[in-house]
């Protein structure tokens, strides 16, 4: 049955932790959404939110042209938490001040807390170390409001008017740096906004399964399978919804990791009994490969050939109306957001032609990362799947340099899963962002038994990221990175050194083509 759940509205000024505002209140099992800072009142109000959060951002209030909101805003009987940029706008606009005081704070800080009661801070007392990153400050509230913390070059690091609903904080409670930010997020949720607790896994997926049923109706629906959790997910959840007017379609490109297109084929075709076409086109492929070298080059044949085989086996699919597509919250928001500078486009489904005669299905477009991992566990995928680290979609062609051909495919699968088994081994493979191994195209001279060899090293590639846009290389355990080297060259035949990359991103991408 379909809630109506109570919803925390994120405005965003340019934060670069928007997305994270969002999902802390989500985490707080409350719907949250982010919309752009140009979003009429009539339009937001009209989402009847239970409260409202007005992120940080880059700009100054003092600036010309200060990106602001209608001031009719804080009228509206909704409860407001400013954070950061939107506290410093909330007192400026409610006739307090905020000053370049030329003294701001970036980093850990120390919070002090004073004598007056906070409803934001709870009844803990003493301080508390929150991630400050603001160069205005706020120096006196609005008329109402009391002052519950202060920070070495912060004289206003909290404010709270509990009579007109209106708060404001100077750090970011959403980063996990900040002592007790979930804390906040709770107190502004529940004793502030009244929220009702009603985003759960279980609502989540009742109410996917509702909608994907009354979209399709009795007709037939497509959905391409890459073997990435993303993609598994959205199928497990419109098979839930529609059992078999589900056909899924699973390409092996012959670019994968070892073992990955029998993982998908035993859970949807076995366990799920789902209708499964597996399309086995590792020939084809490699023949359109052959003799390419050019990354770019690389890139275009296998998203042109994957496009090739997916429109073949859909034509014979002729009456399939709909096809599925595991597009993410994260890649709606990144590619729509009004004042977020270094934004990615994302593409779904390796590119499918925009000609495509199907609507399209998407059933986790609300959702991020972490829920979709939550829902397929209560769903049943494996965690094989589940929590399978991201992998392109140009596959294994992207970490072979140089040619592809059926035996370097061959080394490079054999040393991914040295290293892909060894990281799990160590309990780290869920820490890391990806943790990979990258065959080079040169050789080097090195001597085994009593021989000289002159053979390929590999390249062990491990990185921390949050969300690929940035990413730092692993300081993998030394016994670990001696584990990796000695079973690669004593189990995976051609090679005879191996490498550990630590380049951080930017300058170096995580993978290497
Ligand atoms: P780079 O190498 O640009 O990669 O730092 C960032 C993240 O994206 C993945 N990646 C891809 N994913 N299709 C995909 O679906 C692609 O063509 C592709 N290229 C890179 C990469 O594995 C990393 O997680």
């Amino acid at each position: 049955m379909t809630v109506e759940h109570d919803t925390v509205l994120v405005v965003d000024f340019g934060a670069q932790y928007a997305q994270l505002i969002a999902r802390r209140v989500r985490e707080q099992r409350v719907y949250s959404e982010i919309v752009p800072r140009t979003t009429p009142l009539a339009d937001l109000l009209a989402r009847r939110p239970r409260g409202i959060i007005l992120s940080g951002g880059p700009a100054s209030v003092h600036v010309d042209g200060a990106p602001t909101v209608d001031p009719a805003l804080y009228d509206a009987g909704v409860p407001i938490l400013g954070i950061c940029y939107g506290a410093q706008l909330l007192a400026q606009q409610l006739d307090g001040h905020v000053e370049r005081t030329g003294g701001g704070e970036y980093g850990r800080t120390p919070l002090t807390r004073t004598d007056s009661a906070s409803l934001l801070l709870g009844d803990t007392p003493g301080d508390r170390t929150v991630w400050m990153s603001h160069g205005d400050a706020i120096t006196a509230t609005p008329p109402g409001s009391v002052v519950t913390a202060h920070a070495p070059h912060a004289p206003v690091a909290v404010f709270e008017d509990r009579d007109h609903a209106r708060y404001g904080v100077q750090f970011h409670p959403e980063v996990a740096h900040t002592e007790r930010g979930a804390d906040l997020f709770h107190a502004f949720c529940f004793d502030v906004c009244g929220c009702r607790p009603t985003w759960t896994h279980t609502s989540i997926i009742d109410e996917a399964v509702d909608a994907v049923r009354a979209q399709i109706g009795r007709d037939r629906v497509l959905c391409g399978l890459s073997g990435g959790v993303d993609s598994a997910v959205a199928a497990a959840l419109v098979h839930k919804a529609v059992g078999d007017q589900l056909t899924c379609v699973f390409v092996d490109t012959g670019l994968l990791r070892l073992g990955e297109a029998e993982q998908v084929e035993e859970t949807f075709r076995r366990q799920f009994q789902v209708d499964l076409v597996h399309v086995k086109a590792g020939d084809r492929f490699l023949a359109a490969l052959a003799g390419v070298a050019e990354p770019e080059r690389k890139r275009k044949i296998i998203g042109e050939t994957f496009i090739r085989v997916f429109e073949e086996v859909a034509a014979d699919l002729s009456d399939v109306t709909y096809l599925v597509q595991g597009t993410l919250y994260p890649d709606i928001v990144e590619s729509g957001g009004a004042d977020n500078a270094t934004i990615k486009s994302h593409h779904n489904v390796g590119g499918l032609p925009d000609d495509m005669r199907f609507e399209l299905v998407e059933p986790l477009r609300n959702l991020f990362k972490d829920e979709v991992r939550a829902i397929g566990e209560e769903l049943g995928l494996p965690e094989e799947i589940v929590w399978r680290q991201p992998f392109p979609g140009p596959g294994l062609a992207v970490r072979i340099i140089g040619e592809v051909t059926p035996d370097r495919l061959e080394t490079l699968r054999h040393a991914d899963h040295v290293v892909t088994e060894e990281v799990r081994r160590a309990g780290l493979y869920r820490d890391l962002w990806q943790s990979f191994a990258v065959l080079p195209a040169v050789r080097t001279v090195g001597v085994m038994g009593d021989g000289r060899t002159y053979e390929y090293p590999v390249v062990v590639r491990a990185v921390t990221s949050e969300d690929a846009m940035t990413a730092d290389w692993a300081r993998l355990p030394h016994e670990l990175l001696e584990r990796l080297a000695s079973r690669i060259i004593n189990e995976v035949p051609g090679v005879n050194r191996v490498a550990y990359d630590i380049t951080s991103k930017p300058p170096g991408t995580i993978e290497w083509e």
